[in-house]
């Protein structure tokens, strides 16, 4: 296993591009599976996570390619099978996005049930109920979801897909996917809005298919006979674009991220803002200004956030944000409404010397001026993110084990730093850890 070492007190500057978004082009290419004919993602980003739906995809009888340029091409089987198990599915909770295409396509899935999750209980009953609203039989079987769509195929309905906490991404992902291949309309209420689904959508109508109403939470699917393929390049990553950017705002450098949706980030720009992180902001591009965070007029100013489905805060960004906050001028409360537990990263910044407290989805941060290296744990992706983040600032190095989460959801993280002045390398982990 690797780990990331991190050397703290350099200003960064310079660019960074983002890439194509992980949460765009894993139901991307699980869209795939609704055709026999290639599809092709130009600028997939060269994640693990993309690694392993790619796997997936192949175990299901898919022939998947990947360009040197970085482009990812799939093409499935017109004789699809419909059992992905549990040796790659585990590996990644969005593979579940592979139901419901598989249930259009082939009329049956068995998917393994992709099991925990280190922030907490993720459920997919609202997916569930989706097929069923759309004809299909689905029970849970030796740890496998078995969906069966009926004698004629599926059939459009008018569903409702909230959640306790709102709406769900992948699952509005998978019943849309579902809907397009089904006979008859299918109206879905409570749809989840974020830029990945409708840029799913967007793709899916690129392949044919007929959905209205992208962007909101009512999307009208027509369905249709069959679709075809299409060459689709996904949205920039919002979340990748925000960490960098959020870099810059720690470390007092101009940062400009490129090749962004500024659209997409305008919560992180406004908290930002409402941070006195000094900021200029074009259509694709984010920049943040040059300015002494540790000097007292001019240190960031606790400001708070509560996480929310789009277009608030993303909880993607909250261990970032709360990076930066622990580092701030006062005392900033941060609430996390869509994974109440999603805290893992708390104890480890605390380790830095920061200064929080939980209480239940709500953690309090006393900002703090100095930040001291330690060896640190990642224990998921975005936790790993603010473990580097806080790491550029901390005086010292900082060791950030288990490293590996972070390649999941950044392509080469410290290649992407490094030109920009980071002193960051990548070695392996003699402790094994
Ligand atoms: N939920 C249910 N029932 C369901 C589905 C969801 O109760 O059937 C609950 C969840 O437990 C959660 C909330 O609804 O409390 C929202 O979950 P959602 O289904 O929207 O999450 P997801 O689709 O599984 C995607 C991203 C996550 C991101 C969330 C929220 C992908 C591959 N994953 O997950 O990304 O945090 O939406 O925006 O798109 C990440 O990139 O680090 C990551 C975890």
């Amino acid at each position: 296993m690797d780990k990331l070492v991190v050397e703290g007190g350099h200003r960064l500057e310079g660019s960074v591009r983002v890439c194509g978004a992980k949460n765009a082009v894993l139901p991307v290419l699980a869209a795939s599976l609704l055709t026999d004919q290639s599809l092709l993602i130009p600028n997939a980003p060269r994640l693990s996570d993309v690694r392993t739906m790619l796997a997936v995809l192949g175990e299901l009888g898919c022939a998947t390619e990947r360009t040197e340029e970085g482009a990812v091409s799939v093409q499935a089987p017109s004789d699809l099978t419909s059992h992905a198990g549990w040796e790659y599915v585990r590996r990644m909770r969005g593979s579940v996005c592979i139901l419901g295409p598989l249930l259009a396509r082939t009329g049956q899935a068995q998917v393994s049930l992709p099991g925990g999750c280190v922030f907490g209980v993720r459920p997919i009953d609202a997916h569930l109920r989706g097929f069923e609203a759309l004809g299909a039989k689905v029970r849970i079987e030796h740890g496998y979801v078995v969906a069966e769509a009926p004698k004629g195929g599926l059939r459009g309905a008018e569903l409702f897909l909230g959640t306790a906490f709102g709406s769900t991404v992948l699952g509005t992902a998978n019943v849309m996917m579902a809907a397009t291949l089904a006979k008859g309309r299918t109206v879905i209420h409570g749809a989840a809005c974020e830029p990945e689904v409708e840029d799913l959508g967007r793709c899916l109508i690129a392949m044919g298919a007929k959905i209205e109403g992208l962007g909101s939470p009512r999307v009208v699917v027509e369905g249709v006979e069959s679709l075809n393929g299409a060459t689709w390049n996904v949205i920039p990553d919002r979340i990748e674009a925000g960490t960098y950017l959020i870099a810059g705002a720690m470390t007092g450098g101009r940062v400009r991220v490129e090749g962004c949706r500024s659209e997409h980030l305008s919560v992180l720009t406004e908290r930002l803002r409402d941070a006195h992180v000094p900021l200029e902001v074009g259509a694709d591009w984010l920049e943040t200004q040059e300015y002494d965070p540790r000097e007292p007029a001019q240190r960031p100013r606790a400001t708070d956030v509560t996480t929310h489905a789009y277009p608030g805060f993303p909880t993607d960004l909250q261990a970032q944000w709360m990076a930066l906050m622990t580092m701030a001028d006062g005392i900033s409360v941060i609430t996390e409404r869509i994974y109440p537990d999603r805290y893992m990263h708390l104890p480890e910044l605390a380790r830095l010397g920061a200064e929080i407290r939980r209480q239940e989805s709500t953690a309090i941060v006393r900002g703090t001026n100095r930040l001291s290296g330690a060896p640190v744990t990642a224990s998921d992706l975005r936790a790993s993110a603010a473990l580097v983040l806080a790491g550029l600032v901390a005086d010292g190095e900082t060791n950030i084990h288990r490293v590996y989460h972070i390649d999941r959801g950044y392509e080469r993280i410290e290649e992407r730093l490094r030109p920009m002045g980071a002193v960051i390398r990548r070695e392996k982990d003699e402790e094994g850890v």
